[in-house]
């Protein structure tokens, strides 16, 4: 165990992101007033190249006139293989008001990338006088991407979130993939003639997790493809929960509700994980490092566990 302690994600809910194009100004208030708990507005890949100029304005006007309520406002800016990206954060900067709370960097590939918008976002804010400090979230989508993984979740103290963008991700890793995320056709093991599916993303994901949780950031899952596979979409939105992501993308509005059930701990788990944190402050009072809760051993790990279980669900509630 290292001395340092952990640093903790920020505190708030980020169980679904919701996606938009930035070219479809008809979606954003509906977009507005849906449950995600973060909104996208999008410039990069669901804009057409001769649309990128008017997305970026209704962007703008977007972020200045909807009544985005509590969402996290985010928009997803273009890559920085582009001749689009600065553009969009000059002028968005420039032009966009303080409702702004996010820049989404797409294909991130190493620590430098953030670290050049992390450059022109600073002037900027101190050339205009902006007050409240944009936070950056990154997508993990090239082979550079997760082979720079911890550099890039320690490159800079905007950044807040993580995403794992599956298409992209298998392109670039030249994976034979059919569909955006989920089980994959040909990734399974035989065994006595029985197929069983593996999850091809584990090692990616596990690998963000392990650099997000490191570094403080919010791990986060990407989109699903088939926005009518609700079942496909929740069985990879366990497994993403499972290895201790918080969240999932929505490019659907059916896809919402979807990822909140799963990303909300259970009244359940809430409740049982108060049980834990109170059977061991009993038995810390009585001198003990340890207890048993239902028959199970409960340490400090227990309590750790319980402590997020309990404080997401505060998030929520507050939200
Ligand atoms: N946010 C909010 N509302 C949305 C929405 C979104 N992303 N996508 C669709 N809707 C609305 C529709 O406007 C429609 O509203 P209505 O009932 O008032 O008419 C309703 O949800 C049902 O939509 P539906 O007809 O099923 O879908 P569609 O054919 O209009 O759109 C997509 C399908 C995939 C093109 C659209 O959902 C979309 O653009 N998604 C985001 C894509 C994106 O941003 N990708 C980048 C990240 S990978
Ligand atoms: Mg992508």
């Amino acid at each position: 165990m290292s001395f340092r302690i952990q640093p903790a994600a920020p505190a708030r809910p980020n169980r679904c992101q919701l996606f938009g194009p930035g070219s479809k100004s008809l979606l954003f208030p509906k977009m507005a007033a849906s449950d995600a708990d973060v909104i996208n507005l999008d410039l990069e890949d669901s804009v057409a190249p001769s649309d990128k100029e008017q997305a970026r304005a209704n962007v703008i006007e977007a972020i200045n006139t909807v009544d985005w309520g509590k969402k996290y406002l985010s928009v997803r800016i273009n890559g920085l293989d582009t001749p689009y990206w600065y553009r969009d954060v000059v002028d968005i900067l420039e032009q966009a008001g303080d409702r702004l709370d996010q820049i989404m960097i797409p294909k991130v590939g190493c620590a430098e990338d953030v670290y050049a918008v992390d450059a022109l976002v600073t002037a900027i804010e101190r050339a205009k006088g902006r007050t409240k400090p944009v936070s950056f979230e990154v997508i993990i989508e090239s082979a550079a991407g997760i082979a720079h993984v911890e550099a890039i979740a320690a490159s800079s103290p905007r950044l807040q979130a993580m995403s794992l963008g599956a298409a992209d991700f298998a392109a670039s890793m030249g994976m034979q993939t059919t569909g955006i995320g989920g089980t994959q056709e040909n990734y399974y093991m035989l065994r006595e003639g029985q197929k069983h599916w593996s999850d091809p993303w584990h090692w990616a994901q596990a690998a963000i997790v392990a650099a997000c949780r490191t570094h403080g950031i919010l791990p986060v899952d990407g989109p699903f493809g088939d926005f009518s596979d609700a079942e496909g979409y929740i069985a990879q939105a366990k497994r993403s929960a499972t290895l201790g992501m918080v969240g999932k993308w929505a490019i659907h509005p059916s896809q919402i509700s979807l990822a909140n059930e799963v990303f909300t701990p259970s009244a359940a788990a809430v409740a049982e994980a108060r049980e834990i944190l109170a059977a061991m402050e009993a038995a810390k009072a009585s001198g003990a490092g340890a207890t048993v809760y239902k028959g199970r051993l409960v340490d400090i790990a227990s309590i750790k566990q319980a402590e997020v279980i309990v404080a997401q669900a505060e998030l929520i509630a507050e939200s």
